[in-house]
């Protein structure tokens, strides 16, 4: 069972969001339900759930409900429909002493706007969480002040909020959140104030604390770059419904919907995309030290090229030419396959296709994938990258299989695929 289950919400925000309900579900718009009820649709039937130890985001426009969603999950909103599963625990079955230390221990926020107390140092701030769970005071601000650190505001701790600026008070919460050692860290638009430097280095922090910790991180962005470069999955989110959820590469692949394509349209596919999405089985793959029995072999599936491996390990590239000569030479009692295969370039799997491409063009079969023990994981064709480089014309429809539309480039027919 996933860690956070998210079942048919729905928030309408208003008096009397059970009567508005039931108009929403009677077919009206949100604009709809605005204009004639004065009621505001928050989220609308959104289900989604959530893994321990994933970085999950959460995207969309503005006021399509992504701060609504998230302040669910330690129930500073109360839906009005639907329930919330926190490791198995309904959320809204909490007693107020259950939620209250659940909000100290379990999930801890970084706010939108920061949440900073003013009348409080920087040090006190990042503390606060410590002492009200009764921390003593030396043990709570040396912790504090070690976060401090990492987020890079050392020297700044007796500082009041008031006197950083808007990205200092961002990591403000940031080593708040990060210091209470809760299990699940939410995270609303938690980098959006700062400077594209500190921002990148942020995330590189975020992405190896999660991998130190195993800490479970809901993240909101409104930076797709941000969003494919953290996340594990991404939710896209539209006037409070949820247009798709996905790995990045489903939902650069494969939109749900016209909305999701448009956010996705101008990203830098070759940067985002990894080999191991485009990778294939390798057509020969050769085992045993015999020349004649990979040839044979390589004639059998009408291959040129075949992949070499040796128990485990990959050995290399033996071409045809360089089998048949070897077979008919002089010397072919005294090599193997071993001595035939070729070393060239290999790739591996999580390689960015932009890297990728520039070594597969030079070579005129498709490039081996090998994993960090020498295993061979597949092969990579010029052709497959290029499928998915370019973005498709229109969005798919939901529930249809990625459709790689094949758009050659010059001269990639020769090559074999
Ligand atoms: N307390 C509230 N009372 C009334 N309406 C609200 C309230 N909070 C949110 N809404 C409405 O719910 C919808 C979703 O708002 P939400 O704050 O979740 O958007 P968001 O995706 O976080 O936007 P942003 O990117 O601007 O932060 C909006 O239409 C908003 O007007
Ligand atoms: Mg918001």
């Amino acid at each position: 069972m996933a860690l956070i289950e998210v079942e048919n919400v729905t928030k309408i925000f208003g008096p009397d969001a059970k009567s508005a309900l039931t108009r929403y579900r009677a077919g009206l718009s949100k604009e709809e339900l605005l204009a004639e009820t004065g009621h505001t649709l928050g989220l609308a039937d959104v289900s989604l759930s959530i893994e321990k130890g994933e970085i999950f985001v959460v995207m969309g426009l503005s006021g399509s409900g992504k701060s609504t969603l998230i302040r669910h999950f330690n129930r500073l909103i109360d839906p009005t429909d639907g329930r919330i599963l926190v490791n198995g625990t309904d959320v809204l079955q909490m007693s107020i002493r259950d939620l209250e230390k659940f909000r100290r221990t379990t999930m801890s926020m970084v706010f939108q706007r920061f949440g900073l107390m003013p009348h409080r140092t920087v040090l006190e701030n990042v503390g606060y969480g410590l002492a009200i769970r009764g921390m003593k005071r030396s043990e709570r601000e040396a912790k504090a002040m070690e976060w401090i650190e990492v987020v890079g505001l050392a020297g700044y701790e007796n500082q009041y909020p008031t006197q950083l600026s808007g990205g200092m008070q961002q990591r403000v919460g940031l080593a708040r959140a990060l210091a209470t050692d809760a299990e699940i860290l939410l995270m609303d638009e938690a980098f959006s104030a700062l400077d594209p430097l500190i921002r990148s280095q942020m995330q590189d922090q975020l992405i190896e604390l999660q991998a130190k910790l195993g800490k479970t991180i809901v993240f909101i962005t409104h930076d797709l770059d941000e969003a494919l470069r953290i996340g594990d999955h991404i939710a896209i989110l539209k006037d409070g419904r949820l247009s798709q959820v996905g790995r990045p590469h489903e939902i650069l692949l494969n939109p749900a919907d016209d909305y999701v394509a448009e956010f996705v349209r101008d990203v830098n596919r070759a940067r985002v995309l990894t080999v191991d999405v485009v990778m294939q089985p390798p057509r020969a793959r050769l085992t045993g030290e015999n020349m004649q029995r990979a040839l044979d072999e390589m004639r059998r599936l009408g291959e040129r090229y075949g992949y070499v491996v040796e128990g485990d390990r990959y050995r290399g590239v033996a071409t045809a030419e360089r089998l048949e000569e070897a077979v008919a030479g002089a010397g072919a009692n005294s090599q193997t396959l071993y001595d035939v295969a070729e070393t060239g370039p290999t790739l591996a799997a999580d390689d960015a296709l932009e890297t990728a491409l520039p070594a597969a063009l030079e070579t005129d079969y498709p490039l081996p994938v090998v994993d960090g023990d020498g295993q061979l994981m597949g092969v990579v064709s010029t052709r497959e990258m290029s499928s998915v480089l370019t973005p498709p014309k229109a969005a798919n429809t939901p529930g249809t299989p990625a459709a790689a539309p094949a758009h050659a480039v010059e001269g990639e027919e020769k090559l074999a695929s």
